[in-house]
């Protein structure tokens, strides 16, 4: 059978994705007895972060532990990648060490020639186009609270970027409405847009889209790469902050979610992130457990 990658939340079918969220709400039981075995002892999975993390790091190293298996952290800096070593040369070579390669890079076009030269499974964990894993957890978040999140209505307030493409995916495979509320020239990836058809609505008013959202998620102005273009964005971002007058028009029950890390003060108020409706921390520890689902469904015998 040919080998299964996780780049995109469109590399697994809806069932997949619901048998994945309902894993890792066990897993979570399991570990708070420390019960969840070793499924993956002696396994393998090598990390290459070309960009900055600490959530993702963590929670793929500490799920590999847990498991019985092991994490090899790597970076461009003390790589042959950073010296110009070809993709799919590593890719090659990686996949004949480890059991699976997950990947944080620039161009989601990397990961792609990546995944097209391993032999065993690669985890998108983060491009420039998509952020899947955080996807499972976010979802998995909502999905214990709430239970299943088809037929409900999400507001995404701010940049079109990698997360809010995750949205617009997660839409089509989880079946809810989306309403996406972002400054004209920070508009989400338009094959993806397409692709989602009536889910997804696009407009420039924030209070338009939250309003009566069963959720509200926003994220950065500036994501990785894009520190030179800071000011700019404060400016033109500055009438889509997530702040309480969003939460209130949004559904008295609603969720606030980010996938951290945060900027009280630009994208989302401190009254909101620290605030009643805000399951951030809880969206962050299942990146752990929801990516030992990940890992289990790709690896385990
Ligand atoms: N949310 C997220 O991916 O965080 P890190 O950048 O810390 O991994
Ligand atoms: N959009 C952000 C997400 C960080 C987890 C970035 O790409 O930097």
């Amino acid at each position: 059978m040919a080998v299964r990658h996780f780049l995109s939340l469109l590399d697994f079918t809806p069932d997949e994705l619901r048998a994945l969220i309902a894993r890792a709400i066990e897993l979570k039981a399991l570990q708070q007895q420390h019960a969840c075995g070793e499924p993956l002892k002696n396994r393998v999975l090598g990390m290459v972060f070309e960009k900055s993390s600490t959530r993702t790091r963590v929670s793929f190293e500490a799920a590999m532990a847990q498991f019985g298996g092991h994490a090899i952290f790597l970076s461009p800096r003390d790589t042959q990648l950073g010296r110009g070593e070809p993709i799919e040369d590593t890719a090659r070579v990686l996949s004949r060490m480890v059991d699976a390669i997950m990947v944080r890079t620039f161009e989601h076009e990397k990961i792609e020639r990546l995944a097209a030269h391993s032999r065993v499974p690669v985890i998108n964990g983060l491009t420039d186009l998509v952020h899947p894993c955080q996807l499972l957890a976010d979802m998995q978040t909502w999905f214990e609270r709430h239970g299943d999140i088809a037929g409900r209505t999400v507001a995404w307030i701010g940049d079109g970027n990698n997360m809010c493409n995750s949205y617009i995916n997660a839409a089509r495979q989880f079946d809810f409405a989306l309403r996406i509320a972002c400054p004209e020239g920070y508009d989400p990836d338009p094959r993806l847009l397409a692709a989602a058809g009536g889910r997804v609505e696009l407009t420039r008013d924030t209070q338009a889209a939250a309003a009566g959202a069963d959720l509200v998620v926003t994220d950065v102005w500036a994501s990785m790469g894009q520190e030179e273009e800071q000011a700019r964005r404060e400016r033109d971002f500055a009438a889509f902050q997530v702040d309480a007058a969003v939460m209130d028009a949004a559904a008295p029950e609603s969720l606030f979610m980010h996938c951290l890390p945060a900027h009280r003060g630009e994208e989302v108020t401190a009254e909101v992130i620290d605030g009643p409706h805000s399951v951030v921390w809880d969206e962050a520890e299942n990146r752990l457990h929801a990516q030992k689902a990940l890992l289990e469904f790709l690896l385990a015998d």
